[in-house]
Order: C-alpha cells, then structure tokens, then sequence
C-alpha cells in the first residue's frame, strides 16, 4: 500500500511539474507574439499522432524510473530531489530575462556577452549564446538559471532523463573485474551538477570528479554538491577535448547533454579522451538528444529545436553516428536505448 502510494506521488508530482513546464511555454510565447513575434518562420507543427507517441514515451520514463527506484538501483529520494529554493529564487530573474532572449532571437545575435564576461581562451564553438541565453554558459546569472530553463524546455522530464544512465553504469561497474566499491567516475560537461548529485546518490561511497568549461557552473555545481553528504566531487575547470588525467584513471564516465552543441571533429576528440582515461573494462555513458534514425516521426521537433534555439551543431548531429565513432576510439558498443527526447549510447573500453 505505502508504495503504491509512493508511486502515485511520484507520477503527480511529474505530471505537475509537466503541466508547468507546459503552461510555461504557452503562457510566455502568448506574450511573445504580443511584443516580440518571432521571425523565424520555419517552424513546423508537431502532427497530433507524434503528440501521443511522445506522451507514451513520457509514460514510459516515468514507469522506468520508477520501476528502476523501487528495485534499489537509486534512492526513492532521488526522485523528489528538485531544488526547489533556486526555482522559486530565480523564476522571477528567468521571466525577467525573456525579452533579451527574444529580441537576441528575432536579430540572430548569438555572439553577445556582459562586458564583465571574460570570453578569451575558450574554443571557438563555445564562444555563442547556445539557445540565445543571457551570456552562454559564461556568468553566474546563466549558472543559476539553467536548471530551471532546461526542466522547462522538457516539461520537468530533464531529471529522469538523466537518471538513464544510472542503471546501465551501475550495471556496468558490477560486472567489472576487479569491481570496487569505490570506483572513480567522471562526468564529463558537468554542468551545473545534476548528474554528480545523482551519481552520488547512487554510488554514496565512489570518487566523483567533474569536468567543465564554465567556471560559471562549476561554481554553481560547487554549491549545490556541498549539500549533500559524503565526499565533494572534485571539479576542475577543462577543457574535455585534453582531459586532465592519466590514462586508464576511471571506472566509468558519462557525459549528458553535451555533444549536440559540439563540431563533429570535436566529438570524436573527446570521445577518443574518454577512451584513454578510462579503466581496460570500464563503462562510458553518452546520452543525449534522440537522432533522425531512431525517431523519424520526431523530425519537425528536431528541426523546430535548431531553428527556435540557436544550436548550430545540432543538425549535424543528428544525422551523426556516434556509434561509429565509439568504435574508431576502440570502445565496444553495449547498448543503445532511447527514453523520451534522448538517446543512450553505452560502451565499454574492451579487458
Ligand atoms: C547543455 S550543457 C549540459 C550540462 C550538464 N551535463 C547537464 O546535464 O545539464 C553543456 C555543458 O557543456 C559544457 N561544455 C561545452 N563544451 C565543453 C568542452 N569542450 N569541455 C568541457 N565542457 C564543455 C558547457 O559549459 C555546459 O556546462
């Protein structure tokens, strides 16, 4: 009885959160043809048939994370861990913040940076306003409101999405040789942190390390890592085209939402790194968005995300096999499962 009524709970509190993120959208884009109507005129609908395959997808996220929860593989806490502070705390900054993102939108300005912003030595690709957000991924202000922009770009389903990965890597690191209870694990792009918190949660007594570019969202996944108990991950600022680490260092590594906004070249390059940095056995873990060879009927949505936000890298990677290019490093592809908007890729560095 009390897990049924756990499971209930955990299905309201995503469908709130769904309905949210939803009347969100409706509501701002009603203001936005209002003062600012978008010039794009691409946009394409979305068929009512793809509507519905997308909502028994969704259905099918949530049963999984559930099932994968009850069966001890995280905590059932996982599931309820919003940060609820920083949502209510900066809402009012991200509504505040739309009519830049608009007008940067309508003027395809996308090379735009708060003149206190330090954007020397970063790479070239890097340099731009992904989804024409205030200051890319270079302030403290984009740190704070990425969380919150990106639950809402999914409906509140970037957690379970995430959370994916978590069952292949344990499963993973199981079967390794010579498992470890406190295997190191990398997560490449950490971000802001969300998947250090979860990887914590999972594996409370691993060695957690996190690489990123922006000391923006280091500092943020920083703050928000020192929540939780146990040791803190170990963030360094780099670039995860030349990892700072020895070769064959980790048990696993994983990397969300990252290569869709990477040139091709530059995908291999960091695949080919996490390859050398990982243990002879060891799991490495690649989710991000779905590609037109797995979901054709997702295709308007794919090219509605490259044309509404500005992601020059993404039509070339949708079209890209990185299963190819897992293999070029030497990795052995395991698995590849799709969940909702995102595909897995699951490889192991052959014994
Ligand atoms: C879309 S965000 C994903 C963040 C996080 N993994 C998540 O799940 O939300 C992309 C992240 O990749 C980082 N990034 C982009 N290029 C990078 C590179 N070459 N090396 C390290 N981090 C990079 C950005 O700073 C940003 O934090």
């Amino acid at each position: 009885m009390e897990q049924i009524l756990a499971k209930l709970t955990y299905q309201a509190f995503q469908y709130s959160k769904s309905y949210l993120g939803l009347n969100h959208k409706t509501l701002t884009s009603r203001v936005r043809e209002l003062v600012a109507p978008p010039k794009d005129g691409n946009v394409q609908s979305v068929s009512a048939a793809t509507m519905l395959q997308y909502r028994d997808r969704f259905e099918r996220l949530l049963d999984q994370d559930w099932t994968d929860a009850e069966k001890g593989i995280y905590p059932t806490s996982l599931l309820f861990d919003t940060p609820w502070g920083d949502i209510a705390q900066y809402y009012p900054q991200l509504l505040l913040d739309l009519p830049q993102i608009w007008d940067r939108s309508n003027n395809r300005r996308f090379n735009e940076f708060s003149q206190e912003v330090k954007t020397e030595g970063y790479p070239q690709y890097y340099v731009r306003n992904f989804h024409y957000q205030t200051d890319g991924y270079l302030s403290d202000q984009s740190a704070n409101l990425y969380d919150l922009q990106v639950e809402i770009l999914f409906n509140g389903c970037a957690d379970p999405m995430r959370r994916r990965i978590l069952a292949p890597l344990k499963a993973g690191l199981e079967s390794m040789a010579f498992a470890t209870d406190q295997p190191r694990i990398l997560d490449v792009a950490c971000g802001t942190g969300r998947t250090l918190r979860m990887l914590r949660s999972t594996f409370p007594d691993s060695s957690l390390y996190g690489v990123d570019l922006s000391p923006s969202y280091l500092r943020k996944a920083n703050q928000l890592l020192s929540e939780l108990p146990g040791e803190l991950p170990q963030l360094l600022q780099a670039n995860a085209e030349e990892l700072p680490y020895t070769d064959d260092y980790f048990h696993g590594i994983t990397c969300v939402f990252l290569f869709h906004e990477l040139p091709a070249p530059v995908r291999q390059k960091i695949i080919n790194e996490c390859y050398r940095t990982i243990q002879p056995g060891g799991t490495f873990i690649i989710c991000d968005s779905v590609q037109s060879s797995d979901s054709p009927e997702m295709k308007p949505m794919m090219e509605n995300f490259q044309a509404i936000l500005h992601e020059p890298f993404y039509n070339n990677y949708v079209e890209d096999s990185i299963d190819d290019r897992l293999q070029t490093a030497g990795f052995e592809v395991v698995d590849i499962q799709i969940h909702l908007a995102s595909k897995y890729w699951i490889a192991r560095k052959p014994a």
